[in-house]
């Protein structure tokens, strides 16, 4: 126990946790010590649900052994190389592979180290694309209310309308921000809230489509904006008029990538074929930093020359790190098994037993939505500006009781491993429902 108070006395000593407030904090954190599958165990002797798979990382679940066991093999080998002149078969396999199974195209791949950086590291390519093929005046982005994309100078400008970065308005440049349609399930209004929204875009491109470099939106759903979704026609009407616009599109599959959406992409769930992906989180499983932003060959052509102005001036010192490469070869097996297919199925299947036809009834409950794996819906509260205490109360409730959850504001939502097993999903949906009724006394 002593042991317990000295390590969470030191972490509040000297760490600076992200996200934190003083609030937070008066609550002590639990020390993880250890995890398996869908649970992550406590120094003190707790179990958790991990409902949300360690902020939307964790693919097939924790420790798993395949991916352990590529891991330290990598490490006897080769830990670590540089990548600017020197390359290594475990990025090479990782590179093909990917090309293999994303949309037709895209199959020029760029490594960095995070979801932040996949994204800066497309908008640098979109910038640069435009000058080196002397339409220098494509240089504006658009983006969508709502969707965030990092927290990096670059991510934070095209997110700025996430509500996240306040603070930073004045180091972010400019990006002109489209209504985002999103949609529940019972939603009679969405072919409205689209057609204004394409409207939007038809207003912008009219006038400025040939000073715009690209568009980036995260499919289907906009993860830290609250799991707001999409329908995939909308995207598709998008996306054509992007094309005719010549204007590039980048899809942000930082979070939806690697069977989110039920598909390995969003891309794929809505038939849609970016010019550019970004691509982490669960790259490697959830077990190493890694992320990619992949893009059309006819890109990446654009970059070639004989003078270094024309090359993409960016990298990073872990670029294509071997070990996260085999962690992430490695979870593409096992992504690409029957046995996941079948996973994703089931968890979709559940959310929509236990949400759209059960807790969506629940007075408290409003727009209920699902997406593949990702389920969501808004505690419906009288009173507006409480939204921060509600989504913790929730939070504390089903912590003291064995499940992680971390609700958005007043969203509350479930994007499990897909190693969680059906009675686990059940038992989240029934502790959310006894938060909802012991929160609000019904
Ligand atoms: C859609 C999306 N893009 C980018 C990011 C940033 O990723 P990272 O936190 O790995 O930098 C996130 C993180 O939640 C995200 O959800």
């Amino acid at each position: 126990m002593d042991r317990l108070q000295d390590l969470l006395s030191h972490d509040r000593r000297h760490i600076w946790h992200p996200f934190t407030t003083d609030h937070e904090k008066s609550i002590p954190p639990e020390i993880i010590d250890s995890a398996s599958g869908a649970i992550l165990y406590g120094k003190n002797g707790n179990q958790y649900i991990d409902m949300i798979s360690s902020w939307w990382v964790t693919l097939h679940g924790h420790t798993h052994p395949e991916i352990v066991r590529a891991i330290s093999q990598q490490a006897t080998r080769l830990e670590q190389v540089i990548f600017a002149g020197l390359t290594h078969e475990g990025a090479i396999a990782l590179a093909h592979n990917l090309s293999g199974i994303l949309p037709e195209d895209l199959n020029r791949v760029f490594f960095s180290d995070d979801g932040s950086t996949a994204v800066e590291v497309a908008l640098k390519i979109a910038y640069q694309y435009w000058r080196n093929v002397g339409s220098p005046e494509r240089r504006h982005f658009l983006a969508y209310h709502g969707g965030y994309h990092g927290d990096t100078v670059g991510a934070m400008s095209v997110g700025a309308r996430s509500g996240f970065f306040g603070h930073f308005t004045d180091m972010m440049f400019e990006v002109t921000t489209l209504p985002f349609p999103f949609t529940w399930d019972g939603d009679s209004d969405i072919t409205e809230r689209e057609r204004v929204s394409l409207a939007a875009l038809d207003s912008w491109l009219g006038e400025f489509g040939h000073e715009t470099a690209a568009l980036i939106v995260e499919p289907l759903i906009q993860g830290a904006g609250g799991m707001r979704m999409c329908r995939s026609q909308f995207l598709r009407d998008m996306a054509a008029r992007c094309r005719a616009a010549g204007v590039l599109l980048i899809f942000d599959e930082v979070m939806t990538g690697f069977g989110r959406t039920g598909q390995p992409f969003a891309a794929l769930t809505a038939h849609v074929t970016p010019d550019l992906i970004c691509l982490a989180k669960g790259l490697t499983g959830g077990f190493l930093p890694m992320a990619v932003t992949v893009c059309r060959e006819s890109i990446y052509q654009a970059f070639l020359g004989t003078a270094f102005e024309r090359a993409l001036a960016h990298g990073h010192s872990f670029t294509a790190n071997p070990l996260a490469c085999a962690a992430a070869l490695a979870s593409l097996r096992l992504l690409m098994s029957s046995q996941t297919e079948l996973a994703l199925k089931n968890i979709e299947h559940c959310h929509r037993i236990r949400l759209l036809e059960g807790l969506a009834k629940h007075p408290l409950v409003g727009q209920p939505r699902v997406t593949g794996t990702v389920a969501a819906f808004n505690v419906l509260e009288e009173t507006n500006g409480h939204s921060l205490v509600t989504g913790q109360r929730i939070r504390d409730f089903c912590m003291t009781r064995g499940l992680l959850l971390r609700p958005l504001g007043n969203v509350i939502y479930l994007l499990p491993p897909y190693c969680i097993t059906q009675a686990q999903i059940n038992t989240a949906y029934d502790l959310i429902e006894a938060g909802l009724n012991q929160t609000y006394k019904i």
